[in-house]
């Protein structure tokens, strides 16, 4: 036990789709057994996570009578105590979702998706889930003669909108989650990042319902700043959950170890999510590398929530540092708080101010201080 030793307090939790993936990938078979739910949620406890996550599918990794095995997966959780706070649907492994699941051509296909989701959140309700993620991996196009876009659009919206008043029917205390994702397994997926899946919920029906799930590896795909898109995701009020993880830059989707990818990045990120008003779970949604074996996948698990903690030690200790405040202050990093026209002035104050447009250009804003100490901070020399 040491102080990066994860608690449930700490609120970390695993899809049991992560530790539990075979690494089949294009290219090659599975390099490891299936595994078994049950083994999940208690490795997880023992290992102090908060809880886990699934999508329908996931529960039938070994039992494929459903009913047996939502049982076994019950006895598990009151067992170990591990909460259930996000459940998912798989709208992408079956070939019947090859051009979509709530968007497809195909409207057969269309309806019998809406009724996947039904089903699965009746369990995710059941089981305390508060959020529902909905990641459209299907939902896109390689050819821009083959969909639509528009209509995809319109379709989706109503799907969510349907799901929305299903929910509130039931009487469920469920919010939506979308997860963006620019591209893979489709050429081109609709809402591909944070801010376009943010336009597209100022358009449903139950908006208030419906935030985001985002995830580290799909926003840097797209050679975006994560820690910009979860800001504006707070600002909005809509960062409902999100998926951690590691990613190197644009290329596929790694799904890394959180802060195995880019380091500097998740530093930043931690910062945000303990500072920035984000109270849900810290959920991680990572691949155990292909190379590993059985054991190695609980290291993997336990890898994602200590070097979560010691980021957030290592951003206390920014915080803390008198060198910082003295870097943050220099950097007029607070001014940015202040509104431009103060109270009861207008417009006309800033046609009478003088400004002296080459004096101001003059100033330096000393940034490069204060990435320095953020630099030294994470490489622990200070
Ligand atoms: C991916 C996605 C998925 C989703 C999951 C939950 O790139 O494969 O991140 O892992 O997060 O399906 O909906
Ligand atoms: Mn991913
Ligand atoms: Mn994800």
């Amino acid at each position: 036990m040491d102080a990066f030793t994860p608690k449930p307090e700490d609120r970390f939790t695993f899809g049991l789709w992560t530790v539990g993936w075979q690494a089949r990938d294009p290219f090659g078979d599975a390099s490891r057994a299936p595994l078994d739910p049950v083994e999940s949620v208690h490795r997880l406890a023992e290992l102090g996570a908060y809880g886990v996550t699934f999508h329908d599918d996931d529960l039938l990794a070994v039992e494929p009578d459903r009913d047996r095995a939502v049982d076994a997966f019950k006895r598990a959780l009151a067992g170990t105590g591990l909460k259930v706070p996000m459940a998912t649907t798989n709208l992408f492994t079956h070939p019947v979702f090859k051009d979509g699941a709530f968007t497809s051509n195909d409207r057969d296909v269309r309806r019998y998706a809406i009724r996947k989701v039904m089903r699965n959140l009746d369990l995710a309700a059941e089981l305390g889930a508060t959020t529902y993620v909905c990641w459209g991996g299907r939902e896109g196009a390689e050819s821009d003669a083959a969909k639509d876009i528009r209509a995809a659009l319109s379709r989706y919206k109503e799907a969510m909108d349907l799901l929305g008043s299903y929910v509130i029917d039931k009487g469920y205390d469920i919010r939506f989650a979308i997860e963006p994702k620019p591209n893979e397994p489709r050429g081109d997926i609709l809402l591909p990042t944070v801010g376009h899946a943010l336009a597209f919920i100022n358009e449903l029906e139950h908006a208030d319902r419906v935030g985001l799930n985002p995830e580290v590896g799909h926003e840097q795909m797209a050679g975006l700043n994560f820690v910009h898109g979860i800001a504006q995701a707070l600002w909005h009020g809509k960062l409902f959950h999100i998926d951690l993880n590691g990613q190197h830059g644009p290329k596929y989707d790694q799904d890394f170890i959180f802060g195995h990818g880019d380091v500097k990045s998740a530093f930043f990120l931690v910062d945000l999510l303990e500072n920035g008003g984000y109270d849900g779970p810290r959920h991680f949604d990572y691949k155990p590398l292909r190379t590993e074996d059985a054991s190695d996948v609980w290291d993997s698990a336990a890898a994602n929530m200590r070097t979560y903690l010691i980021l957030k030690e290592k951003s206390k200790a920014f915080r803390a540092d008198p060198e910082v405040r003295e870097a943050l202050v220099n950097s007029r990093v607070g001014e940015l708080a202040e509104p431009t026209l103060a109270p009861g002035e207008t417009l006309a104050d800033l046609e009478r101010e003088d400004f002296d447009v080459d004096k101001l250009a003059e100033r330096g804003f000393h940034f490069t201080r204060l990435n320095q100490l953020a630099i030294e901070h994470l490489l622990g020399v200070r």
